[in-house]
């Protein structure tokens, strides 16, 4: 089924996305990644403006443009600068979706000047956890409903369903990654879980995924905010 918009299921409501990588810097000219392309937060970004709501836009370093109708786009690069501007976003925020890929560790120091190759012996570098962002949401006493994703390579739903109790979140949306899926692809596939039930959201573009998930957010919403 594929969702009409003409009843702007968000109308009136604020909506955070977090979308794409964070880059921990090592020293000035390197730094720790991912693959994340941001291409299926923005997808979500753009159906929830479209959906009806103001939407901020809280963006790793991606080479994507704005999507239309999206009210704010704050630019970030590290885990902790994304934590920071999510946290302020989602203050008064109802609705935050969680679809940036965050660095879990970062380098414990960032090297002023470029380190120099030490030929002949291995390099080792010290990392230090990041802030968890949903989880530092789902701890706060008022919070906006979350949403989180799960890119797995194995064991989907049951990670999943575990990242959904463990960061006290309203929903999950996973998928396998892998198989021409996830990340730097146009399509996906993803599965929904929330505490009592769950929802298949079979292969398609990511836009069109993006729609069908605004849906489902907005009656699970609805369900449970009223
Ligand atoms: N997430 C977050 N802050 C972090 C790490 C992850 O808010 N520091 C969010 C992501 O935006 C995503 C969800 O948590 O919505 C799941 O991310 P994931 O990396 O799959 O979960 P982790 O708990 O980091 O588990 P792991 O990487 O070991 O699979
Ligand atoms: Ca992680």
């Amino acid at each position: 089924i594929v969702a009409s918009f003409g009843d702007r299921v968000l109308q009136g409501k604020k909506v955070v996305v977090s979308a794409g990588p964070t880059y921990e810097d090592i020293d000035p000219v390197r730094f720790i990644g991912n693959r994340s392309s941001g291409r299926m937060g923005f997808a979500v970004a753009e159906a929830a403006a479209q959906a009806g709501a103001q939407v901020t836009l809280v963006a790793g370093p991606v080479t994507l443009a704005t999507p239309h109708g999206v009210a704010e786009r704050i630019d970030v690069r590290s885990a902790a600068q994304m934590h920071a501007a999510v946290t302020k976003a989602a203050a008064d925020a109802d609705i935050y979706i969680g679809a940036a890929a965050v660095g879990d560790y970062r380098p414990n120091a960032v090297s002023e000047h470029k380190l120099k190759k030490q030929s002949g012996s291995d390099l080792t570098l010290q990392l230090a956890e990041n802030p968890d962002i949903l989880a530092s949401l789902s701890a706060q006493r008022v919070h906006p409903f979350l949403v989180g994703f799960a890119a797995e390579t194995q064991n989907v739903e049951s990670y999943a369903r575990d990242k959904l109790q463990r960061k006290g979140l309203d929903m999950i949306a996973a998928n396998q990654v892998g198989h021409g899926l996830g990340f730097e692809t146009a399509d996906n596939a993803i599965t929904l879980y929330w505490p009592d039930g769950s929802a298949e959201l079979p292969r398609a573009d990511k836009a069109s995924l993006a729609h069908q998930l605004i849906e489902r957010i907005a009656t699970r919403y609805k369900a449970v905010r009223g």
